[in-house]
């Protein structure tokens, strides 16, 4: 990894997410690729992750004042520039050398927060080390996956608070991997040097042979899977807020409040897990009715356009979270293409807002997105 994060230029011609994209497929392997863009199975919830948001349609009003506007966002106590985040993805440094710490180096330098994976490839300290004196940086929180030695894993948690994280993220909806048929396919493997380097010196779960009939499964990994009563557990041994990460389901959500969870995140995985859970523009509404305004709700998945981010906001939103563009843009051109798929996010973010009336992001309602047409007809036919 090289010390300073080299400098990389954009070419004329990626001036949105998806050229992002089309530009990173030359830049990563069959083996990368194919862990980066794949989703689990058929890819179903992959797909509707995308065509959820294309479905929503924006009513703007016009003639609006929105001059003098911003996308500023309230957010756990502090006020964002604007509420895009990095969602946690591990092993960044199979897309870039510079990996995580050219991530958190643009997302700092444009406002925005990261959200680092437990299965980072560069130390949790080093990339707090690099952005936590940013006065314009945006969270840093750190993504949690509990491991099955708990020990290991409150030591974890102490070094998060210790190196200046602000958040722990505890990821909920992957108690397994999916299915991942493309990985399988292409015979994924990390390659040399690239490494969970946060979980060094984790032993493996000591290996009970299994009976003839039992299923590595339910007899072997879910022994150590997370259940309610780690998420009590672990606000017992943080003085950090605790989000959920990878609730759809309104029960889960309102269970979450419930156990003390300071914020959800309505995410899929990024259609990772489970193949045909619903899009998360669909689950987000539900989840913001049933949690009621008690915590602030966060989504993640298929996050592509400014016109993505109003949408997400107008269903309540408090922030998104990109996953896949922000490593698209490290492939090809490290820290700057991080920095340019921020950037896009934002100004397309704005020119959504001048065009749809919104001044402000507390403007953005159902209304926006039609929810009160049947109201307004009834306006103009008493
Ligand atoms: C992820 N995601 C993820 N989530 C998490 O909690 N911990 C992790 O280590 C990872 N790792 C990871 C690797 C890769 C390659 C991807 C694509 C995703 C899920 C991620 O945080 C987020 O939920 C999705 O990526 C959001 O969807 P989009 O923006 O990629 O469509
Ligand atoms: C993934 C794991 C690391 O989605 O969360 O690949």
């Amino acid at each position: 990894m090289a010390a300073h994060p080299s400098l990389q230029t954009i070419p004329p011609d990626v001036v949105s997410l998806p050229d992002h994209e089309r530009r990173a497929r030359g830049h990563l392997d069959d083996n990368a690729w194919a862990y980066f863009s794949g989703g689990a199975a058929d890819e179903i919830t992959l797909r509707s992750n995308r065509s959820a948001w294309d479905a929503l349609t924006l009513w703007p009003r016009v003639l609006q004042r929105t001059a003098g506007g911003h996308t500023r966002v309230p957010l756990l106590g502090r006020t964002l520039a604007h509420p895009v985040l990095l969602a946690p993805v591990a092993f960044q440094r199979m897309a870039h050398p510079d990996g995580e710490l050219a991530m958190a180096y643009a997302a700092a330098a444009l406002g925005a927060g990261v959200v680092l994976s437990t299965q980072s490839s560069v130390p949790l300290q080093t990339v707090a080390r690099a952005v936590l004196a940013d006065a314009g940086r945006g969270p840093l929180w750190f993504q949690l996956y509990l491991q099955h030695d708990r020990g290991f894993t409150q030591a974890l948690v102490q070094q998060a608070e210790e190196a200046g994280y602000e958040a722990l993220v505890l990821t909920v909806d992957a108690p397994t991997s999916g299915a991942r048929d493309a990985e399988r396919r292409a015979g994924f493997r990390l390659p040399p040097g690239v490494e969970p380097v946060n979980l060094a010196g984790l032993q493996p779960p000591a290996a009970t042979p299994l009976r003839a009939g039992q299923s590595a499964l339910f007899d072997g990994l879910l022994h150590h899977a997370p259940t309610w009563d780690d998420v009590e557990w672990l606000r017992s041994i943080t003085r950090l807020p605790v989000l959920l990460k990878g609730v759809l389901h309104p029960a889960d959500a309102r269970q979450a409040v419930r156990a003390g969870a300071a914020g959800l995140i309505v995410s899929n995985h990024g259609g990772r897990t489970l193949d045909t859970a619903p899009a998360t523009a669909t689950a987000l509404p539900r989840v913001v009715q049933a949690v009621h305004g008690a915590v602030p709700v966060l989504v993640d998945g298929g996050i592509r356009r400014g016109t993505d981010v109003l949408k997400a906001m107008a269903l309540g939103a408090s922030a998104v979270l990109v996953g896949r563009p922000a490593v698209y843009g490290l492939a090809h051109a490290g820290a700057a293409g991080v920095a340019h798929v921020l950037r896009l996010l934002r100004d397309e973010l704005e020119i959504a807002m001048a065009l749809t009336g919104c001044a402000t992001l507390a403007d953005a309602s159902p209304a926006l997105l039609g929810g009160d047409l049947a109201s307004a007809a009834d306006e103009a036919n008493p």
